[in-house]
């Protein structure tokens, strides 16, 4: 009744959710009819986002589309939605509606895009790439459709999970998590974003599209464990695309990409705002690989409709860091509520033991049961701690093996990114010389754990090549 009650105003949000995520059905992009510019595939199967061939989008030398068709991809603008009368405090919030007035001024029409005469280029410096030719932005190898099809997969699990906690929880959950509607609008609108992401991501890979698969998420406990987990799913997001845009063949799709994934960034700082953690604990997001990322992202896609491409990414067995602290309930200080930031003692300090578990290769895994768990790694060695630009390794032990799982130890380590004073890698302890950051930033970030046979040196543009030395993970570790 309750979720009823949040599907009917969400509906109100997001009209095409009004006959399909209530009903179970995956979410179906309309386009607005008066838009001429855009010619929309068949709308003849409901459970599609309905696609544009991106030769024929607004990209490129295609027409500008229209006021009315811009105006449709964005929900928040429609007009049902009034601010908040006892919106007069100007002091900074996490979240506040502060949407501009209602205007009556004619929408202006706009002039299409027409072929221009090419005089002599405007003279820049020599070099650069991507100039002389035309962007088709369509994947332009194996490596590229795949590494987009990774990402359409991440764009729609964030969709239907930002809707899923709207629709379990209501208002007074959210307030009870110090997150008000203002804030639940916020993550309705971040779901409206993955609309548009995409969107974008299956105009670049059509016809070979991706449908919205059905998922399986942990049995959130409450609001605030609920916005952990997105901040878990939208860091994995967006380490695993960083991690791949600049690898990709078709720069001008990667240069699309980056336009949505700084969007994402925002939505992963934004969560930990929610949780008052400090926003952004690093100099530099982790770069992790495609495999990586499905490795991680895998375990809770539970079906997909058999048409769906398959994804050729590999699955490592699982790593489960058996003391990892959790937010919500860790009592870091006695100050958890939301906040554009605050001073959040460590989680994890240097020289703590962290307790490792991981599965043997082989097992069955992923959607439709139709993936299986590789390694091609030798005896498990290392600890592998992907943080800011580093890869950093630490010895195992108590190394103990009993019916396919492994059990194992590790030593958090330290170091910081650029030496003495700057921004600690994973140590805890050397807060009082962090004189350029807030305590926090030194220590409260996830790092991505690995263990590995070898140790071999890797950075972030090449990280790929620590993968045949992958026993097991990668796994999120909540070092703050
Ligand atoms: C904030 O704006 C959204 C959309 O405009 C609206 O649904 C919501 O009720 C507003 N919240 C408050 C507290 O005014
Ligand atoms: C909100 O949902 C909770 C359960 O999650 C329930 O106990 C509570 O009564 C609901 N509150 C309202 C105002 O509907
Ligand atoms: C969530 O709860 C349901 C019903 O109790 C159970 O079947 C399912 O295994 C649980 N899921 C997880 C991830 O614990
Ligand atoms: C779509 O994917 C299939 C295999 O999954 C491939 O054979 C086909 O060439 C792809 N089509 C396009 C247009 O990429
Ligand atoms: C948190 O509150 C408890 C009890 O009120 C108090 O004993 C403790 O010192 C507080 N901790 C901090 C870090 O303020
Ligand atoms: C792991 O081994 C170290 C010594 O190598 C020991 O100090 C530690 O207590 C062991 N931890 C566990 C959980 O057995
Ligand atoms: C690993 O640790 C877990 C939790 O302590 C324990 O239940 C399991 O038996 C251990 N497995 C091995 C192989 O030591
Ligand atoms: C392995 O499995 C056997 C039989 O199920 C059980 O008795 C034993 O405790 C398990 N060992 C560990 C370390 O979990
Ligand atoms: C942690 O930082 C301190 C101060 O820079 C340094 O002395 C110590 O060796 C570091 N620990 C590790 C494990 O790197
Ligand atoms: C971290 O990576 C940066 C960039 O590659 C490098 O300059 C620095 O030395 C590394 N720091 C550590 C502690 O390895
Ligand atoms: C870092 O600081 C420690 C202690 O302050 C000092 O011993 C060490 O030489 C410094 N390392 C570098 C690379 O400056
Ligand atoms: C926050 O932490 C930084 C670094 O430890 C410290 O300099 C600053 O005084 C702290 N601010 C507050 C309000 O505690």
């Amino acid at each position: 009744m309750v979720a009823a009650m949040r599907l009917a105003a969400l509906a109100s949000v997001v009209p095409f959710l009004s006959s399909t995520f209530a009903a179970g059905i995956p979410p179906v992009r309309r386009q607005e009819t008066s838009s001429s510019a855009v010619p929309t595939t068949s709308p003849s199967s409901s459970s599609q986002l309905t696609t544009v061939p991106a030769s024929t989008t607004s990209l490129g030398s295609a027409p500008v589309t229209s006021p009315s068709s811009a105006s449709s991809l964005s929900s928040s603008s429609d007009s049902s939605f009034t601010s908040s009368s006892a919106l007069t405090s100007s002091a900074p919030v996490v979240t506040s509606n502060t949407s501009s007035v209602a205007t009556t001024t004619p929408i202006p029409s706009t002039v299409s895009a027409t072929p221009a005469p090419s005089p002599t280029p405007v003279s820049q410096p020599s070099g650069g790439i991507g100039f002389n030719t035309t962007p088709t932005y369509k994947p332009q190898s194996d490596f590229d459709f795949q590494s987009l099809n990774l990402g359409l997969h991440q764009e729609l699990i964030e969709l239907d999970l930002f809707h899923h906690g709207l629709a379990i929880f209501n208002e007074s959950d959210f307030a009870a998590a110090g997150l008000s509607e203002d804030d639940m609008f916020l993550i309705e609108f971040m779901a409206d974003q993955e609309v548009g992401h995409a969107t974008l991501i299956s105009n670049i890979l059509a016809p070979n599209i991706t449908q919205q698969c059905t998922y399986q998420y942990p049995n959130f406990t409450g609001v605030r464990d609920f916005i952990d987990f997105c901040q878990k799913v939208t860091r994995f997001g967006e380490s695993g695309t960083i991690g791949f845009l600049a690898h990709l063949d078709a720069q001008d799709t990667a240069s699309l990409l980056m336009d949505s994934i700084t969007t994402e960034s925002r939505q992963q700082m934004v969560f930990r705002q929610f949780e008052g953690l400090f926003p952004m604990p690093f100099w530099f997001v982790p770069s992790i690989t495609q495999s990586m990322q499905w490795t991680l992202l895998s375990p809770y896609i539970s079906t997909c409709p058999a048409e769906n491409p398959a994804v050729d990414w590999t699955i490592f067995p699982p790593l489960t860091i058996l003391d990892n602290p959790y937010f919500p309930d860790t009592p870091l200080d006695n100050n958890t509520e939301p906040a554009i930031t605050h001073n959040r003692t460590q989680a994890t300090y240097l020289g703590r033991e962290v307790l490792l578990s991981w599965e043997a290769p082989g097992a069955q895994t992923g959607f439709n049961g139709s993936f299986t768990t590789h390694s091609s790694a030798g005896q498990p060695q290392f600890a592998a701690w992907i943080s800011q630009l580093n890869t950093t390794y630490t010895a195992l032990s108590n190394i103990t093996t009993a019916n396919g799982t492994t059990n194992a130890t590790t030593i958090q380590p330290g170091g910081e990114v650029y030496g003495n004073g700057t921004a600690a890698l994973i140590n805890g302890t050397v807060y009082a010389q962090l004189r350029s950051l807030p305590q926090c930033a030194a220590d409260l970030l996830y790092r991505f754990l690995l263990v590995t046979d070898a140790a071999p040196y890797v950075t972030p543009y090449n990280l790929s090549e620590i993968e045949p030395h992958i026993v097991a993970g990668p796994a999120l570790y909540s070092s703050g």
